[in-house]
Formats: structure tokens, sequence, C-alpha cells
């Protein structure tokens, strides 16, 4: 039955049908009220392929405990959904089952809160495998406490016949340990390509790595593009990718480095979608440096700053060398850029669309990451193809000049490596201070 469920949500997305939805935003005292609340609603609304047929907001105390927003305002938004013969509602905020259940009976109409929103655009996304399981594994963990709600519904509607006549409580015990055996299996499979992955990314370790972050659609593809010359999927669109893809990244006056994309982050990101994208996200987590790409040409990109930061504080991986990159300042007024430089002093603004500021990224990428490397001009045996391996591989190697017994190379190396270079006797000129 749950697999029942999936399935008619998997056909709404199947380019087949275009949804009517109104939008319903509820803002909480304390809470900040964005310029244009719930365009982002809107954006999430279209990526899933759901048209907007009207919008309603409501500041409030707190939510009505029933039916989230108070009385007057759901008559006024059951009349809306007449008046534009809407398929459903979507709200802006994160319903309890018991509200969703309580506001579908009086509207009549399906209603969807925002994670639910986000973890259909997720499913409809989702390429690889690992993405798959870990979109699978976010909608059975937020659908289980919601399974009776479903049979509810199918109860109301009638539909019955064998197996399904008063499903009510045995059938549901059924699906949830169904779905709970299936979240055990899927939490397993995943935490295995984690380990997998984790392995992968620290044996990837001898060189330099880069990771773009950033809130969607604020230009992160557009820019691996531009640095690595790559042609990865780039769309005006919310979480156009979900995948990890990784490509080198020849650092001008510096070397090759790892550079990554990787999905998109979105304020209030669902929990079950961090959790699930652990693996995906392991290429960030193990980055030498992020680059924290911000579209400034937002009106929301204090908000989506913050977002950003807030994601990267939950999946634990904000202790990082961060670079703030100022994305698409050719669609940028110039006062309104000296605005976010006074605010984010060392921010780097580029375009990576048009390819401005380019070259200070490369720089400023190049001295953090140089901050914990060696110049060295070091002597070895002519001899030692061995040694001069190990330099060329964990490090970068600038030039050399050949004697007749010793050969002088002038490199960049990680400090780290010094200890490991001090126990090869014939190596000479490395520094006494480094340990
Ligand atoms: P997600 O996959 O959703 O996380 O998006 P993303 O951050 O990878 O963004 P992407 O590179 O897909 O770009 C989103 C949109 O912004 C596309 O329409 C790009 O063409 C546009 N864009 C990217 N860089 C610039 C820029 O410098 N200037 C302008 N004007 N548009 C840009």
């Amino acid at each position: 039955m749950l697999q029942k469920q999936l399935q008619h949500k998997q056909l709404h997305f199947g380019n087949v049908v275009c949804e009517l939805a109104v939008l319903v935003g509820v803002y909480l005292e304390g809470q900040g009220k964005s310029a244009s609340p719930l365009d982002e609603l809107s954006g999430l609304a279209e990526a899933a392929q759901v048209q907007e047929a009207g919008r309603i907001t409501q500041r409030r105390r707190k939510p009505e405990a029933a039916t989230y927003i108070g009385s007057g305002k759901l008559e006024e938004l059951k009349e809306l959904v007449n008046a534009v013969d809407a398929d459903l509602v979507i709200f802006d905020n994160d319903l309890a089952p018991s509200q969703t259940k309580n506001l579908e009976e009086y509207l009549n109409v399906k209603v969807i809160d925002r994670t639910e929103l986000i973890l259909d655009i997720f499913a409809s996304r989702a390429k690889t495998t690992e993405a798959r399981l870990a979109v699978e594994l976010a909608q059975l963990e937020y659908s289980l406490p919601r399974l009776k709600r479903m049979w509810t519904h199918l109860e109301r509607q009638g539909v019955g016949g064998v197996g399904l006549r008063g499903p009510g409580e045995k059938q549901l015990e059924v699906d949830r340990r169904l779905a709970q055996k299936r979240i055990l299996d899927l939490k397993s499979e995943l935490n295995m390509i984690q380990q997998r992955r984790h392995r992968e990314v620290t044996a990837r370790k001898t060189s330099r790595t880069v990771s773009l972050v950033g809130y969607t659609n604020a230009g992160k593809s557009t820019l691996l593009n531009r640095l690595t010359d790559s042609d990865v999927y780039v769309k005006d669109q919310l979480f156009a990718t979900l995948d990890t893809r990784t490509r080198r990244w020849h650092l001008p006056g510096w070397g090759p480095v790892l550079l990554s994309d990787t999905v998109g982050f979105i304020r209030d990101l669902p929990h079950h979608l961090i959790a699930s994208f652990r693996a995906t996200l392991e290429e960030a987590n193990q980055a030498d440096l992020l680059l924290h790409v911000a579209d400034a040409s937002s009106c929301e990109v204090y908000i989506q700053i913050d977002a950003a930061f807030q994601v990267l504080t939950d999946i634990g991986i904000r202790e990082k060398d961060t670079l703030l990159v100022l994305n698409k300042i050719d669609v940028l007024e110039p006062d309104r850029l000296d605005i976010f430089l006074t605010k984010y002093p060392n921010a780097i603004p580029i375009s990576a669309g048009k390819g401005l500021g380019i070259e200070n990224l490369t720089i400023a990428v190049s001295n953090i990451l140089s901050k914990e490397f060696l110049d060295l001009t070091i002597e070895l045996p002519v001899a030692d193809g061995r040694l001069m391996a190990l330099l060329a591989r964990d490090g970068e190697i600038l030039s050399k000049h050949y004697g007749e017994e010793m050969v002088s190379v002038h490199c960049r190396i990680p400090q780290h490596l010094v200890g490991r270079l001090r126990q090869e006797k014939e190596i000479q000129g490395l520094p006494e201070n480094v340990s």
C-alpha cells in the first residue's frame, strides 16, 4: 500500500500532469519575514511541476493547534481554493500529520508542506543509486508517522475490496513494519556507501580538494564548468543537481586540485534529507577548502548565506577554511556590491556566467591552500627516482636542475611531508624548524 502511495507521487512528476496550487505561509512572531515571502516556495512548486494559482500569508503569535492557520484565514483559503479550482494547497511551514489531515478534510483537496514538496523534487531529480536510496530513506522516514493519514483517506474515498476492507490497525501495523524494515535496510546500504566513499576520498587525499557549497541555484555548477572547462548540467532551476561531481582544476601558479560540486542547500532543509545525503556530502566534509557560492543578485541573499552556513553547521562541517564567493555580479548595481563588501570584506565578487573576477578567485584560493604548503629547494640523489616520484605525487615540482650526482628540486610540498622526508637520509636542504 505504501508502495501505491509512492507510485502515485511519482506519476505526478512524469511530465504529464501540471497541478494547480494555492501557497500558504504563516509567519510566527520573532520569525523574520522576507521581502517576498512565498517566492521561494513558488520556485520549489515550479520545480515540482506545480503551478501557483494564488497565495495567502498570515502573521500569528503561534500556530493554531488543529489547522496551523486561524479559522478566519482557513475560510479565506477555502474560498480561494474553490475560486481557482486548485488541486492542492502547499504550506511553507512544516505541518504535523494531524494538521494535514484536518486541513484536507476541511478543504477537500490535497495538502502538503514544504518538506514534502522538497522530498518530491529530490525524488524526481535523483539519478544515481546513492541519491535514489538517500531520497527513499528520507521519504520513508517522513511518511512513517503519516501512514495513518494515508489509510484514513482511502477509507474516506471508499477505496476498499479484498485485503483492504477495514484496513485499520492491522494493515497499518503491517505497513509500519514493512517501512521500518526498509528504513533499516536503506540505512545499512547508505552506511556502506558512505564508508566506501570515505575510503575513496581519503585515498585521493594526496591532492588538495576544494568543494563548492551554497544555496540552490547560486551558480555552483556554472562555476565548476568555468574553472575546469567542463560541461556539467546547469539550469535555472532549484536543485538541478543532487549528486557530487569532481573535476580536476588546474589552479594557475599552484598546480592541480580536485574541485567538487555538490547538492544545493536550502533554508530549513529537511533533517531527514541532511542525514540521508551525508555520503554525498563526504567530499565537502573532507575538503581542504570550501567555496561558499552565493547569488548576490537575489534579494534573499543574506537569508541564503545564513541558511547555507546553518546547513554546514548541521552537517558538522562548519569548522573549515571557507571563502565566500559572491556570484552573478554582472546583474548587480555597483552600489549593492559595495554594501556587500562592507558586510563581507573577505568575499570575492565574481560572475561565473560571464567569467568576471575569476583571476582574483584563483589567487585567493591559491593563497589559502599555500598556507599549509612550503616552497623549498632540496637536493636528492639523481639515481633515486622513488623520491622524485614521491615529491611529484604529494607536492608539486616547479623546476629541476641536474648535477652529476645530485639533482636540485624546487618544489612545493605539504608541511606534513617534511617529517616523512626527514627519514630519507640522502635528502639535503630540508628546513630545520619544521617537524
Ligand atoms: P543547484 O544545482 O540548484 O544547486 O544550482 P547551482 O548552484 O549549481 O546553480 P547553476 O550553476 O545550475 O546556475 C543556476 C542559474 O544561475 C543558471 O540559470 C545559470 O545560468 C545562472 N548563473 C550562474 N552564474 C551566473 C552569473 O554569473 N550571472 C548570471 N546572470 N547568471 C548566472
